[in-house]
């Protein structure tokens, strides 16, 4: 099988740096893990990568700016793929804070994180970061209870978290360069993993739920696993909308995994 591999940080629009990490789903595609650098007054990181390249994460966050003054880690919610290298990154920036909420600084107690390094917010709430405020927003789709996306009101850059995730057959460096089928069948297939209870909701009630997204009228769209989207929304939302309409996703059983990973890896077979 396949490694997950810690692409090169690269600039992704005004002020914003990408970290994005391939993860090989055996029998799926492949899942893009993204973490994001906002170059504000007060510098923000949006989450850490995986814990298997913490290393790596940490090294790559190094080259874009010094870790001593990076102020704060916005963690969109307590999941290993968000969270990997968050000690890792503590430790080279101590100056800077995780932000979350009551229930993620609850999870992050079960890690043992101090609690003078937790910042605690809520949606609806905004964090000034010297030159603009980042607006903590409840994501119309998520898996965990403590997420908090973020809206940078400076270069309306909205970080989605899990919602807006896709798997997809092959990396990619922005979502525009994925077939719009291709993109469809992703977004719903990791809605249908992510967030199975979609299939609880009915159409009003999810539009509903969307309409303060929508109006946000985004610069780009920066999920923790989609390619950069940008003039994407009528599609981000329409897949939402079909993935509630989808039988729930079941994941491999243990005999269906192997074969899947024999296929995957012939020579091993
Ligand atoms: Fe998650
Ligand atoms: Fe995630």
């Amino acid at each position: 099988m396949d490694q997950p591999t810690l692409l090169p940080a690269r600039r992704i629009g005004p002020d914003t740096d990408l970290f994005c990490t391939h993860v090989p789903l055996p029998g799926l595609g492949v899942l893009p893990v993204n973490a994001y650098l906002i170059h504000a007054l007060e510098p923000v990181l949006v989450d850490t990568g995986i814990g298997a390249l913490r290393d790596d994460f940490v090294a790559s966050l190094a080259a874009r700016m010094d870790p001593a003054d990076l102020r704060w880690i916005w963690l969109t919610h307590a999941d290993a793929d968000h969270m990997g290298a968050l000690r890792a990154v503590m430790e080279v920036a101590p100056q800077a804070r995780i932000v979350t909420n009551y229930l993620g600084v609850g999870k992050l107690g079960l890690h043992q994180l101090p609690l003078e390094r937790t910042w605690l917010l809520n949606p609806g709430q905004a964090l000034d970061v010297g030159n603009r405020r980042l607006l903590a927003l409840r994501p119309p789709v998520y898996d965990a209870p403590e997420t908090m996306a973020l809206f940078d009101t400076h270069t309306r850059h909205l970080f989605s978290s899990d919602c807006f995730g896709a798997v997809l057959a092959k990396a990619a460096e922005s979502a525009a360069e994925v077939t719009a089928a291709e993109l469809r069948e992703g977004l719903a297939l990791w809605a249908t993993i992510d967030a199975p209870w979609l299939a609880q909701l009915d159409r009003k009630t999810l539009a509903a739920t969307c309409l303060p997204w929508r109006d946000l009228r985004p610069q780009r769209v920066l999920s923790s696993h989609l390619p950069p989207a940008e003039e994407l929304e009528e599609l981000l939302y329409s897949s939402l909308d079909s993935a509630r309409e989808r039988t729930p996703f079941v994941g491999p059983d243990q005999q269906a995994f192997e074969q899947a990973i024999r296929l995957a890896e012939p020579a091993l077979a």
